[in-house]
């Protein structure tokens, strides 16, 4: 479970196709939920511990299936880039949310398939994360926090409407060095202002989030 296809290694898409959200029909870019059959996949997408810190500093290395599944948290939701219908996941990334504010989350782990980084999908999924959250979930702000020397990732969030509104500083697993990491958010009203083509307006809301760890 969870190998790609050669054919669907060597699908043709250009950037321009994945930001105006590709084409239609059984080939559409589109979020599923996760579920943990896409768990090893995933977990075979970091292949060193400054990828893993970069992606999931809290998470020890070396990231296994069982802490990919242990990143969904009570009331959080996790969700797959998907082509098409049943299809492996092209990318991962959650909704969670804030401890003291319920109309505000952060998305968590955010991830490509490390051979089709740098043609959009990022950017898409950041796009299509953001939309089932503003839209969706009627939630009125989504942060993130990132390593400020994660250009690729600042860069895609950026894309998305992300704008830096702060830092912070964390020590992760037990360790004894603090990391300055930089805080990002956009509020639902910058999204709804921002004009992100027919493509992504057409995105289809996740019908049923997956949340495999009930509310308590
Ligand atoms: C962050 C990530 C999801 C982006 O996915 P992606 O599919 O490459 O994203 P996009 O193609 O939409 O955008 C990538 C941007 O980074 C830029 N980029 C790529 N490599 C870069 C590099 N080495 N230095 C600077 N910028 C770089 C691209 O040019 C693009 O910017 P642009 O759209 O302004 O040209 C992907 O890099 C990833 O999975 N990283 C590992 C996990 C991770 O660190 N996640 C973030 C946790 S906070």
């Amino acid at each position: 479970m969870g190998s790609f296809s050669q054919s669907s290694i060597r699908e043709p898409h250009t950037k321009h196709d994945v930001l105006n959200g590709g084409t239609h029909g059984d080939d559409e870019w589109r979020l599923a939920p996760f579920q943990s059959w896409h768990a090893p996949t995933i977990s075979r997408w970091v292949s060193t511990p400054q990828q893993l810190q970069w992606l999931a500093p809290s998470t020890p290395p070396p990231l296994t299936v069982e802490k990919v599944v242990g990143w969904l948290k009570p009331r959080g939701a996790a969700f797959v880039l998907v082509k098409g219908g049943e299809s492996p996941p092209w990318g991962y990334g959650e909704i969670n949310p804030m401890r003291a504010d319920a109309g505000h989350v952060w998305l968590g782990h955010v991830i490509v398939r490390p051979d089709q980084r740098g043609r959009g999908l990022g950017s898409f999924l950041v796009r299509a994360l953001l939309t089932e959250a503003f839209e969706r979930r009627n939630v009125k702000r989504v942060a993130l926090i990132l390593f400020p020397d994660n250009l690729p990732a600042l860069r895609c969030y950026w894309r998305a409407g992300f704008r830096v509104s702060g830092e912070e500083h964390h020590m992760f697993c037990g360790g004894k060095t603090t990391h300055r990491l930089l805080r990002l958010e956009i509020e639902q009203s910058t999204h709804r202002r921002r004009n992100w083509g027919s493509g992504t307006r057409d995105l289809e809301p996740v019908a049923k989030p997956f949340n495999p760890i009930p509310d308590p």
